[in-house]
């Protein structure tokens, strides 16, 4: 049991030096359980003497014993405080970090973050089995109003997907509020939080990269060629892939549309917008996407390119209903053979043309 262990932690923290680090557990009470991922547990906690609720994720084990030398320790807090210091409404605030020794050789992080209370993006388009065009729209501009933030400070992400964008939202307490976005009906604000990024330093590069290649779907080709030298532009791959995601309800790049395989499909920017699933959505959408999705990344768009896209610009006759579509087809499931006919758009054919 977690508590079990936590409960050593504090012992042998507490017998060790007199000028050691507070622990987490000085601080906060570990409660349930919010997420997990790749590298971590996420669990709610509360602040001890203020009573705030946060989350915190807790990182599994690393080796410690004398690996990091004094220069790379330097470099790790760096980014830490880099990582403390941002501040933007679309991204998870982070609040504080400990490093809580087990051993002589190895640690647990834990990592204290605003909560965020609606769970994820994920869950949203599981839920609808896509998003309308115009609630898409009002989710997409805080996405990448994030993502600016961070591209603008020297983050890249990296790990952009619905499982790390969460969602706030505060409920609407009268019909003749109006709504923020196009929103369900009762609805008032939904919030994106970008959450899970800049964190690959502290987990290993290499780990990082070879969790990456265990959920491909969401990865540029670059990162896919190993150049090593990513730039922000990897974001913007991602967030092409999950734009397309939102609109339509499944991936543009998968193995269910092979041949070629996903890999393939990847590398040579191989997608296309199938009828029926695209046919009522606006071309101003699909261009946007066919300007992230571009693999080379100097000829792919920008985040403020992105920003700029006309969509944004573009009225939306409202389509408040859309949601709940003819076609009730989770995300995870395979794609009815209508996809491998491969209706590919004028857009498309024009690119491949360049
Ligand atoms: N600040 C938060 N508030 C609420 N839930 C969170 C928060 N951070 C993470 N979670 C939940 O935990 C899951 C895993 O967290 P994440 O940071 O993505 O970890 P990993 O790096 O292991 O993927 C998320 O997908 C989300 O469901
Ligand atoms: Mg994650």
């Amino acid at each position: 049991m977690f508590a079990n262990s936590s409960a050593y932690i504090f012992r042998y923290l507490l017998e060790g030096q007199e000028n050691m680090p507070r622990s987490f557990f000085d601080d906060y009470i570990l409660q349930q359980q919010l997420g997990t991922g790749h590298y971590a547990i996420v669990k709610e906690a509360r602040d001890r003497t203020t009573g705030d609720i946060v989350a915190v994720k807790i990182f599994h084990p690393n080796k410690t014993g004398g690996s990091g030398s004094e220069e790379e320790e330097t470099k790790l807090r760096q980014e830490m405080n880099l990582l403390l210091s941002i501040n933007h409404p679309n991204i998870v605030k982070f609040i504080s970090h400990y490093v809580e020794p087990i051993n002589e050789y190895s640690s647990t992080t834990y990592l204290v973050l605003e909560k965020v209370n609606s769970g994820e993006l994920f869950q949203r388009i599981i839920n609808k089995s896509k998003l309308g065009q115009e609630e898409t729209k009002s989710l997409y501009r805080q996405l990448l109003g994030g993502l600016k933030y961070l591209h603008d400070s020297d983050i890249i992400h990296r790990d952009i997907k619905p499982e790390n964008i969460l969602l706030d939202i505060s409920p609407r307490t009268s019909r003749d509020q109006k709504q923020t976005g196009a929103w369900d009906e009762n609805e008032y604000d939904v919030r994106v939080k970008i959450a899970d990024f800049g964190l690959a330093k502290f987990i290993g590069e290499r780990k990082f990269t070879n969790t990456l290649c265990g959920t491909p779907a969401y990865v540029a080709p670059e990162v896919l060629n190993n150049t090593r030298n990513y730039t922000t532009k990897v974001d913007i791959w991602l967030a092409g892939v999950l734009l397309y995601v939102c609109l339509c309800g499944f991936p543009p790049f998968s193995d269910e549309l092979a041949p070629p395989s996903m890999r393939e499909q990847i590398l040579a920017g191989k997608y296309a917008f199938y009828s029926p699933y695209w046919d009522k959505i606006s071309d101003s959408a699909l261009d946007l996407i066919s300007k992230l999705l571009v693999t080379d990344p100097q000829k792919r768009f920008d985040i403020q390119q992105a920003i700029d896209h006309f969509w944004f610009a573009e009225g939306g006759q409202e389509e408040f209903n859309y949601t709940t579509s003819e076609q009730e087809r989770p995300l995870t499931e395979s794609q009815p053979i209508t996809l491998l006919q491969r209706h590919t758009s004028e857009i498309r054919e024009k690119k491949e043309e360049d």
